[in-house]
């Protein structure tokens, strides 16, 4: 099956606090059915999401499908990982499927690099010479961590597929640092995830209407609401010139830079601007003018989970 080009992110379905209040499942359900009537097929999840909750969610609406109509990319977290077990990968694995109510995944993360390159060296024994390996990729990695990991996965049979890290208008570390031109290079497809700074960049919000409190988000972003003014400011011009939403120039933008972008949707007409937005082709002109109008806020985007990709 091929790949679309812009994957859909369920972290906000694990309602773990991050996004605020909790999500109305005949919304998602909307959300779900709107996007595969798209082709929007692809769907990123973890167990980091709400301990299991994103992915119970995803699980219910697959249930019944055709198994070659829909991919789903999910990850091992070392966090979560038992350690002191002899098949952790195993557990893990077989603990997630079943939360699904699947019987494989179509692309497999290493969440993060706590424990790497280590958990790295275990999926790829459990993995080895088995007709049903997933794709799999790392996250949260920078490139020396890449090119280790696919060092590892190499040393039994398998190959590193895929790459997802932090990657928007206000942080472009994953490209000066090397790592989208190392994937490209190297045949990975690189995964954008927070294209839209968990909403920050879409429009939605600004100093009048800030994200609601009690949210992680809120507390990351609301403080910095005059900044992003100015960036949403610039994209909503450029909006307007395409006739499209605000939200849909980062969209536009993580695939005009090669990537494809992971996008986290809690309402139909996010998905309807999804895939409205892979029809949008920026100039090179427009390119240069929002990233020089992030570039100049200043904005040190890094969080917490994440590291400098040097
Ligand atoms: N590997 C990792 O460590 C990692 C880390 C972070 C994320 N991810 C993955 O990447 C996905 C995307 O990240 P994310 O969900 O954190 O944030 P995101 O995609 O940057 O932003 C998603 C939020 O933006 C708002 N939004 C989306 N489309 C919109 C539109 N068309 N118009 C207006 N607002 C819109 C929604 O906010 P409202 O709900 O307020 O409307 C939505 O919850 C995640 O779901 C997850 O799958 C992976």
């Amino acid at each position: 099956m091929e790949m679309p080009k812009i994957a859909l992110g369920a972290w906000a379905w694990g309602n773990d606090g991050t996004f605020g209040g909790k999500q109305d499942e005949n919304v998602l359900k909307e959300v779900f059915d709107t996007a595969m009537a798209n082709g929007l097929c692809l769907w990123d999840t973890a167990y980091a999401y709400g301990a299991g909750q994103s992915e119970k969610v995803l699980g219910g609406f697959v249930e019944g499908l055709p198994r070659g109509s829909f991919m789903i990319s999910d990850k091992l977290t070392p966090q979560v990982m038992d350690a002191s077990s002899q098949t952790p990968v195993k557990d893990m694995l077989d603990m997630q499927l079943s939360l699904m109510g699947l019987d494989r995944f179509d692309i497999y993360w290493i969440h993060n690099t706590s424990g790497a390159p280590g958990w790295t060296r275990k999926l790829a024994e459990f993995f080895e010479g088995r007709k049903d390996a997933p794709l799999i990729g790392v996250s949260n990695h920078n490139l020396s961590e890449i090119k280790e990991a696919d060092k590892v996965l190499r040393e039994h049979g398998l190959k590193l597929s895929a790459v997802q890290n932090h990657y928007s208008l206000i942080n472009r570390s994953s490209e000066s640092s090397g790592i989208l031109k190392y994937c490209r290079e190297n045949g990975m497809t690189f995964f954008s995830y927070m294209v839209l700074e968990q909403g920050a960049l879409s429009g939605k919000y600004d100093s009048s209407h800030p994200m609601p409190e009690g949210s992680a988000r809120s507390k990351t972003y609301n403080p910095l609401m005059d900044k992003l003014e100015v960036i949403n400011a610039e994209l909503s011009k450029i909006a307007a010139k395409h006739g499209v939403s605000t939200a849909q120039i980062p969209v536009a933008w993580a695939i005009a830079k090669g990537t494809l972008p992971i996008i986290g949707v809690t309402g139909k007409k996010q998905v309807e601007d999804a895939v409205k937005a892979m029809n949008v082709k920026l100039t090179d002109d427009e390119i240069e003018t929002i990233e020089d109008t992030a570039e100049r806020q200043g904005i040190d985007a890094i969080r917490f989970w994440e590291k400098e990709m040097r």
